[in-house]
């Protein structure tokens, strides 16, 4: 077997066994096969794509290439929630208080942001005090006494991935539905959990920008996760505006709070509520999605659910007096406001108008204004700024005049702050007409459908 002869053998449009991805998994996870040729290898499955043999053999090679979590010592059927990424997503923050509270363990790993994406981690950290690098024994520990725990990825979860995805964000190559599924699937399948349910985003501020390339990553993702023995289901949610009215880290723990607290945006809420719902079901705690769906607004109502996010803060070591008190979190220097009077002379053909509808926006840009103020990675190795991000104060559907304030964005330097701006003013359409499709969630994919 040789790396040139399955470049070409790829490039050609052939498929690979599983040796065959063996080999180059191994290999470019102990440095013999270089950046070089995985970047052609991946270019490769760019373009000929990867049948779902291949890609599942691909996730595998890659879960099996460090540790693999034995979540054993945890009682009861441990579920996990995966997002594949968006502007604004702070659901994992409301979804495993939610959970814990309703009896199911959340043993979680969660990632980074990178680019125009969040990442729990990084918002978890805007808590002072909290740690999301406790031992795997106090993980564990963690999840038997409180029923939640959210910790970063160690070095040993699928190191494949790891190094895989850094070559694919610097040679275009993220965004293909076999690379994204063997991605996350290697990391869900390596991180034990028993149930898996998948948050698949589409549209502007997702990687899957239509419905149909979003059903084939789902579809991709439940086969895979279903023949590694996990029960696996896929919602497919929507990504055409940043979810809820924060994008940024401490302003999106601080809208999750108050979601705990029963007063989420409705949006927000329910793809939070579908997700609980769908992992109450796997978890078997609830026998169809009505009955799941009582016990989960019944968790926020009684404020169980909040006095879990507590808990779960504290024994962390983060201060809970923070979520008790939002007030107290660290704030940006600078704030600007964005009115409805800049979007309409941000076009020729609006200049003039007194009103209009918010139709559509370019959601990837509101995420690239957050990450330019300081709040989301360039590279892997950027610093962020827990405190900068957007708040948003209308959203896609909604009638706006000139005075209306849009959003207010925080900053602490003036130069990303007025970059930042004009990225966001000039992310939205306006009609004069109301054109809208307020869907949320779109489908649920599991093995059977
Ligand atoms: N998230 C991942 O973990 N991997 C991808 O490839 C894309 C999103």
């Amino acid at each position: 077997m040789n790396t040139y002869g399955l470049i070409m053998k790829k490039r050609n449009g052939g498929m690979l066994d599983k040796e065959e991805i063996d080999y180059l998994v191994t290999g470019y996870t102990n440095g013999t096969i270089p950046d070089y040729q995985m970047s052609a290898f991946l270019m490769a499955v760019y373009f000929q794509g990867m049948n779902h043999e291949e890609t599942a053999n691909l996730t595998i090679a890659m879960a099996d290439s460090g540790e693999r979590l034995d979540l054993s010592a945890i009682h009861g059927i441990k579920v996990d929630k995966h997002s594949t990424g968006g502007v604004g997503d702070k659901t994992s923050l409301i979804v495993g208080p939610i959970l814990a509270s309703l009896g199911v363990p959340v043993a979680k790993m969660s990632g980074r942001g990178l680019g125009h994406t969040g990442g729990t981690i990084d918002k978890l950290e805007g808590i002072p005090g909290f740690s999301t690098g406790i031992s795997k024994e106090d993980f564990i520990k963690q999840v038997n006494d409180i029923g939640l725990s959210i910790v970063g990825q160690t070095a040993n979860l699928a190191p494949a991935d790891k190094k895989i995805y850094a070559l694919r964000d610097v040679t275009a190559t993220v965004d293909n539905v076999s690379l994204i599924a063997a991605s996350i699937m290697s990391k869900k399948i390596a991180a034990g959990a028993d149930a898996i349910v998948l948050d698949v985003k589409v549209g502007s501020g997702a990687f899957m920008k239509t419905l149909e390339d979003a059903r084939l990553l789902a579809k991709t993702m439940v086969a895979i996760g279903e023949m590694a023995g996990r029960k696996t289901i896929a919602v497919i949610t929507d990504m055409n505006e940043p979810l809820g009215n924060t994008v940024g880290n401490i302003l999106e723990v601080k809208e999750a709070v108050e979601c705990l607290k029963g007063k989420g945006e409705e949006r927000l809420m329910a793809v939070s509520k579908t997700l609980a719902s769908h992992m109450l079901m796997a978890a078997g705690k609830a026998d169809d999605i009505k009955e799941a769906e009582q016990s989960v607004n019944e968790a926020v109502a009684s404020g169980r659910a909040f006095d879990k996010l507590k808990s779960f803060v504290t024994a962390q070591g983060g201060d809970a007096s923070y979520v008790e008190n939002p007030d107290k979190f660290d704030k940006a220097q600078y704030t600007y406001t964005v009115t409805g009077k800049e979007l309409f002379l941000s076009k020729e053909k609006t200049a003039a108008w007194e009103m209009a509808y918010l139709t559509s926006c370019d959601n990837q840009e509101i995420g690239l204004a957050s990450m330019i103020l300081g709040g989301g990675r360039q590279t892997k190795e950027s610093e962020i700024d827990l405190t900068v991000g957007i708040i948003l104060e209308k959203h896609l559907g909604d009638k706006i005049t000139k005075s209306d304030i849009i959003a207010t964005l925080y900053a602490n330097d003036m130069d990303k702050l007025s970059e930042a701006k004009e990225r966001f003013v000039h992310a939205y359409t306006l009609s004069d007409e109301y054109k809208f499709n307020n869907n949320i969630v779109y489908e649920v994919i599991t093995k059977d459908n």
